[in-house]
């Protein structure tokens, strides 16, 4: 079964909550959430209060993607805000495996992203107790970039590992998704698929998680 998870990177801020509301009624199985600091990406998004006002509009997964420098000390906060499941940067933590069950003390599910430089070998000996990998198909840090083409052996890289360690991990895969790119990530073992501009694209959301849908 393929989650489809819209970033709301790509969403009209100034109407957040109805866009959350939108998602939720067009075929979203969980809305990414991306969460940038200005120092591990070259970017700034959001943090745990906007996440805690929209967490009314939907009971879907809340699926936060942590793109900040020494991700452990906010954890407590996001899971407070709402999140489901929440993702760190390999790069961003001397302390990987300290945070991950961190996460998980919470209750809540814990994954690891690797950016495309980073190689899948760094992770495969916490793999047994992670809840997902997201292998990054672009460099993090903006909406609309290039899929990279490169990130599909990655992906294969962790369905085998997964195959004999962790066979119920989620692999997801974020960056450059579209009609065109997603029939090879699928392929490749992706499970979970976050797209931002090609499901905002002319605010045709429903088309469009549709147009994603029938590409695999
Ligand atoms: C990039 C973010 C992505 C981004 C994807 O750093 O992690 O979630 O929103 O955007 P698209 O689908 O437009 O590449
Ligand atoms: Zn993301």
């Amino acid at each position: 079964m393929i989650k489809i998870a819209p970033s709301i990177l790509s969403s009209d801020f100034s109407k957040l909550g109805e866009q959350i509301i939108e998602l939720d009624k067009c075929g979203a199985d969980m809305i990414h959430i991306d969460v940038m600091d200005g120092k591990f990406v070259p970017n700034i998004t959001l943090g745990p209060p906007i996440i805690k006002s929209i967490r009314k509009y939907t009971d879907l997964p809340f699926d936060v993607h942590l793109m900040i420098e020494e991700p452990g000390r906010y954890i407590k906060d996001f899971v407070e805000a709402g999140a489901d499941i929440i993702t760190v940067h390999y790069e961003a933590d001397r302390h990987i495996d300290r945070t991950l069950n961190y996460i998980k003390s919470f209750g809540v599910k814990a994954a690891v992203a690797l950016n495309p430089g980073t190689p899948v070998e760094n992770i495969k000996d916490i793999i047994c107790f992670l809840d997902m990998v997201l292998i990054m198909t672009v460099n993090p840090g903006f909406g609309g970039q290039k899929f990279i083409e490169y990130s599909t052996n990655k992906i294969k890289e962790v369905k085998n590992l997964a195959e004999t360690i962790n066979p119920k991990l989620l692999i997801e895969v974020d960056g450059g998704i579209d009609s065109s790119t997603i029939g090879k990530v699928v392929s490749s073992g992706a499970n979970v698929i976050v797209a931002g501009s090609s499901i905002f694209k002319e605010n045709k959301i429903k088309e469009n998680i549709e147009t994603l849908k029938r590409g695999f």
